[in-house]
């Protein structure tokens, strides 16, 4: 699969080839065309979500956006080093590259940036992994059985045996699908690099991170660090 380029003067929108005889390009305004208050409330990320339907098929259109500081001064502008150096662009291919490897993330749709001298904004759209859950929120409701831990912890291995980096792996980023299907979301600023143990690991240890932080926020959460045990073995079976 190929990405199709769409140019513009200070656009550039890319779009999977399988899509292309469908795409429109007002997708990436539906935010626009259903209210202002359309973007989903944030769900332990940074960024701006919005689900949609085209001919019964669900997508999810997310919006670049500052995390931090900086975020007082722009909230969804970044500094322009070339359109292959966006956010958007990148992450869409590497999004292409982890479909190919087969890999669990949702597929890839399209991705837009639009640009000025300096500074540049963009979204990307991908299918949505129907009826999921984040890890997260699954835990606000129950626990999760050792099996589920264990394949948490094998679908991540599959994903750092190929050298995949997720540089925010957290417990709202692995969503869980009702019949215990695993995806990996939100590849941004993620990389393919050579497997190393030190950045797996630190990878795993941030996820243990996260968990434990959810836990501190909330006492009755569905986990106890123990339970961590059971997504190492299915890591390192
Ligand atoms: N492809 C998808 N399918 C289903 N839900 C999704 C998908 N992408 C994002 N979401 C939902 O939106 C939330 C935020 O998306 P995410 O890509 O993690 O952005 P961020 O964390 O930067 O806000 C996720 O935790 C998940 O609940
Ligand atoms: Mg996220």
């Amino acid at each position: 699969m190929q990405l199709h380029e769409i140019a513009r003067k200070n656009q550039k929108i890319w779009v999977c080839d399988d899509v292309m005889p469908d795409f429109r390009r007002n997708w990436f305004d539906i935010q626009r065309a259903d209210g202002s208050h359309a973007w989903s409330k944030k769900q332990g990320g940074r960024q701006a979500v919005k689900k949609f339907a085209v001919n019964n098929r669900q997508y999810v259109l997310r919006h670049y956006c500052r995390g931090g500081v900086p975020a007082h001064i722009t909230k969804d502008r970044f500094i322009f080093r070339g359109w292959q150096a966006t956010r958007a662009y990148r992450e869409i291919k590497m999004l292409l590259e982890m479909s190919q490897l087969g890999l669990p993330v949702p597929f890839p749709v399209a991705a837009r940036c639009n640009a000025g001298r300096i500074t540049y904004s963009a979204d990307i759209i991908m299918v949505e992994i129907p009826d999921s859950e984040s890890l997260a929120a699954i835990l606000t409701e129950r626990k999760l059985t050792p099996e589920e831990w264990h394949s948490v912890g094998a679908t991540i291995r599959r994903f750092h045996r190929l050298g995949i980096q997720h540089v925010d792996l957290n417990a709202n980023n692995i969503l869980i699908g009702p019949d215990g299907n695993i995806h990996l979301i939100d590849f941004d600023r993620c990389t393919r690099r050579p497997y190393k143990k030190s950045w797996a690991l630190a990878g795993i240890s941030r996820l243990r991170r996260s968990l434990k932080k959810l836990k501190r926020a909330n006492d009755d959460l569905f986990y106890e660090p123990s339970e961590f045990n059971n997504l190492l073995d299915g890591y390192h079976e």
